[in-house]
C-alpha cells in the first residue's frame, strides 16, 4: 500500500506505530507520576491515591500493548528476513535465528527482559525502590528502540552520536506525549472525584507539566535536528524525496502541537490561576482539557508517521 506516495508495508507500519505509542505511554506516564503527580498532589494523599491507581492501570495497559506489538513486530521482521509466511515464521524456528543472530533480535530480547522487570516492579509498586527500578526499566524500554531503527544502522562515531540523539528523542517524545496522557488522567479524576482543595493542586500539576513539556520540546528539537542532519542531510533531500516530504508533514504536526502548548502556557494557565482564586473561569480548564486531547491525537499521528519513516530508505541515500 502507499502512504503519501511512499510504498509501505501496512501491517509493519501499524505495528511499529502502536508499539511506539504504547512504549511512550509506559515511560511517559511513569515520568509524569514521579515528576508531576506525586509532588503536586502531596497535600492530598486521598487525591493522589486515586490518581496513582489510574496511572498504574494505564502503565499496565501500555505495557501489555507494547509486549503484544513487540512480539508481532519481531514476527513481521522474521517474515521479511526469512521470506516466510506468518505461521511459518513462528513454527519454523526462523524467529529463533532472528533473535539469536540479528541486532534487532538481541534488542528485542533485552527489551523483553526490561518488560518483565517492569511488570514485577508494578506488582510491587507500594515499595519506593520498586517504583524507581520500574521507572528506570520503563525509560530503558523506550530508549532501546533506537537500536532497532536507522540509528542502529549508522556506523562509527557518527553511529554513537545518532544512537545517543535517537535515544534522547524517544525519551523526550515519551515524556511529552505519555505525560499528556497522565495529565488527562489527572483531569478526569478532578472531574469525577475531586478531593477537597483540588483546584490549586490541579493548577500546580499543570504548571509542573508545562515545565516538563518545555524541556521535552527542547530535547525533541535538538535530537530531531541531529536525526535529520544524519538521515536527510540537505534541504533538497527534504523536498524531493518521499522520506523528506513525510518528515515535513511530521514537522507541521509538531509545530501545531507546540503552538497549542504555547496557548496553554501563555493564555489558559494564567486564566486557570485567576479562576482558582475567583472560583470562576471553568472555560479555561475546559479549553486546557480539549487542547490536551488534541495534542495527544497529533502525537499519535506523529507515531504513525515515524512508523513509516523507519521503514523507508533515508533521504540522504536517495539524492546525489
Ligand atoms: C512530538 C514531537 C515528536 C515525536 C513524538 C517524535 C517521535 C519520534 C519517534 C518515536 C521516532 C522513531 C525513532 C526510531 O525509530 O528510532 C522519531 C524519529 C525521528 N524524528 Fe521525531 N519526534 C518528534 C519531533 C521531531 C522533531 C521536532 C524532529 C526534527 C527537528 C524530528 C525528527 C526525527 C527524525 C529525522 C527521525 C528519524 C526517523 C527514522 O528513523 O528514519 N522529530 N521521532
Amino acid at each position: 500500500m502507499s502512504f503519501f506516495a511512499a510504498e509501505i508495508d501496512g501491517p509493519l507500519v501499524l505495528t511499529r506505530a502502536i508499539h511506539f505509542a504504547a512504549s511512550a505511554t509506559v515511560a511517559g506516564v511513569l515520568t509524569f507520576r514521579g515528576l508531576v503527580a506525586q509532588p503536586a498532589l502531596r497535600p492530598s494523599p486521598e487525591g493522589y491515591a486515586i490518581v496513582q491507581a489510574r496511572l498504574v492501570g494505564l502503565t499496565w495497559a501500555g505495557l501489555a500493548v507494547a509486549v503484544a506489538t513487540g512480539i508481532l513486530w519481531l514476527t513481521l521482521e522474521t517474515m521479511m528476513l526469512a521470506g516466510v509466511a506468518f505461521g511459518e515464521a513462528i513454527r519454523s524456528g526462523a524467529m529463533l535465528v532472528v533473535v539469536n543472530e540479528t541486532q534487532f533480535g538481541l534488542v528485542s530480547e533485552i527489551r523483553g527482559g526490561l518488560a518483565v522487570v517492569l511488570a514485577a516492579c508494578l506488582m510491587l509498586d507500594r515499595f519506593a525502590l520498586a517504583r524507581w527500578v520500574g521507572l528506570a526499566a520503563g525509560l530503558s524500554l523506550v530508549a532501546a528502540i533506537a537500536w532497532t531503527g536507522h540509528a542502529g544502522a549508522t556506523l562509527g562515531g557518527l553511529g554513537d552520536l545518532h544512537l545517543a540523539a535517537d535515544g534522547l528523542h524517544l525519551l523526550a517524545a515519551s515524556a511529552w506525549i505519555g505525560g499528556l496522557a497522565g495529565l488527562s488522567v489527572l483531569f478526569a479524576v478532578g472531574r469525577r472525584r475531586p478531593a477537597p482543595g483540588w483546584g490549586p493542586l490541579q493548577f500546580d500539576a499543570v504548571g509542573r507539566f508545562s515545565i516538563l513539556g518545555i524541556v521535552s520540546v527542547a530535547a525533541l528539537i535538538a535530537s530531531g535536528a541531529v536525526n535529520t542532519w544524519i538521515l536527510v542531510g540537505s534541504v533538497r533531500a527534504l523536498l524531493v524525496t518521499d522520506y523528506g516530504r513525510l518528515l515535513l508533514v511530521k514537522f507541521a504536526a509538531f509545530i501545531i502541537m507546540v503552538s497549542l502548548a504555547a496557548v496553554n502556557r501563555v493564555s489558559l494557565t494564567p486564566r486557570l490561576v485567576a479562576g482558582v482564586k475567583s472560583g470562576a473561569e471553568p472555560n479555561a480548564l475546559a479549553a486546557l482539557k480539549r487542547n490536551t486531547l488534541v495534542e495527544i491525537a497529533l502525537g499519535l499521528a506523529i507515531f504513525a508517521i515515524v512508523g513509516v519513516l523507519g521503514t523507508l530508505h533515508p533521504a540522504i541515500h536517495l539524492v546525489e
